[in-house]
């Protein structure tokens, strides 16, 4: 694939008004996601649930892309038709989870690296052959005493640049995701200082690694408190220090930069889109790529009648999904 091309689909991602719907949670996170709600995790019911969310209606409107995971991306819909046909026939952009998920990072106590660099060239051909034309890879960034350490930040750094580099080669874009975690009780400023020190590290891999920006889209988490810190912030606060972050560290030359919500509600994920898209121009785009605040009311709904609630659970999803096209316009009424 040309640069053109990988700088194309980028852009088609990110177009106005229109985000990405992660579906790519792992067998422990789907595992835990249906027993939350009294779903029993069988195979059938992840490939009933999955096809839920890909085949909701008019998804279009406001979804440029689907991440999938590994067995999503090999799955059908009831009428078999693969999932990634699906999607790419009603002009959804297929993407995939390659990494292989966070362990710890060793002599870096508390810590985590994410794995799936070894095979990866062979397993984004293939995946490419299935349809995918973009690709994630989450890196996840622990709060605590001391930590993280400059050593977690600089290592997960150069993991998703190789990462990117591999994708470019094969012809995806790269969608980087360094998550800061929600987790914790430490402050704003303090979520804003790893997450500009996260940034600064990543952006200084994807150029020694020679990744082009232009065909990158960065998933990047929102500068909010700790969950369990005393003081929490307001939605204009968190847009305000998000905004700052982000323009302090990532290049003009991105096409956009996507959030992921991380365990806020639907609502809050929404609102905070909103108020960073009001508050005037920006170098790039800044839209979604929501898992939960996309899922959670629909997830929750359909687990009640798993057949007869499946049409109003695609619409909770729609309904999500336009809320926060919407906030990726700055036009969101609440
Ligand atoms: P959220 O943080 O938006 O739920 O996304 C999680 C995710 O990427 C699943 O792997």
């Amino acid at each position: 694939m040309s640069v053109e091309e990988l700088a194309e689909t980028a852009l088609a991602l990110v177009s106005p008004g229109k985000g990405l719907i992660a579906i790519d949670e792992s067998s422990n996170t789907i595992a835990k996601r249906f027993a939350s709600v009294g779903v029993e995790n069988s195979a059938e019911h992840r490939r009933r649930y999955r096809e839920l969310l890909i085949t909701t209606p008019d998804l279009n409107a406001s979804i440029s892309g689907a991440i999938l995971f590994d067995e999503t991306i090999q799955q059908s819909t009831r009428d078999d038709v693969p999932f990634a046909r699906y999607l790419a026939d009603h002009d959804i952009i297929p993407g995939i989870r390659v990494d292989k998920g966070a362990v710890p990072l060793a002599g870096c106590p508390g810590e985590l690296i994410t794995e799936g660099l070894d095979g990866l060239r062979d397993r984004l051909k293939a995946y490419y052959a299935l349809g995918a034309r973009f690709a994630k890879w989450r890196a996840v960034i622990t709060m605590g005493d001391d930590i993280p350490s400059g050593t977690c930040l600089e290592t997960n750094a150069h993991a998703l640049a190789r990462f990117a580099a591999l994708c470019q080669e094969q012809g995806l874009v790269p969608v980087v995701e360094p998550e800061v975690l929600m987790d914790g009780d430490h402050d704003l400023q303090t979520s804003y200082e790893v997450t500009e020190a996260m940034l600064r590290s990543l952006f200084g891999a994807l150029y020694d690694q020679n990744v082009l920006l232009e065909g990158t889209i960065l998933r990047a988490s929102m500068i909010l408190p700790g969950k369990s810190c005393d003081e929490q912030a307001s939605v204009e606060e968190v847009a305000e220090a998000t905004v700052m972050c982000l323009k302090s560290t990532v290049p003009a030359i991105l096409p956009g930069v996507v959030f992921l919500s991380g365990g806020q509600s639907d609502r809050d994920a929404t609102a905070h889109l909103d108020a960073m898209n009001r508050m005037g121009k920006l170098p790039w785009a800044l839209s979604f790529s929501y898992g939960r605040a996309l899922q959670q009311a629909a997830l929750s709904h359909w687990s009640k009648d798993l057949a007869g609630n499946f049409a109003k659970a695609q619409s909770i999803v729609a309904k999500w999904a336009q809320a926060n096209s919407q906030a990726a316009l700055g036009q969101w009424n609440g």
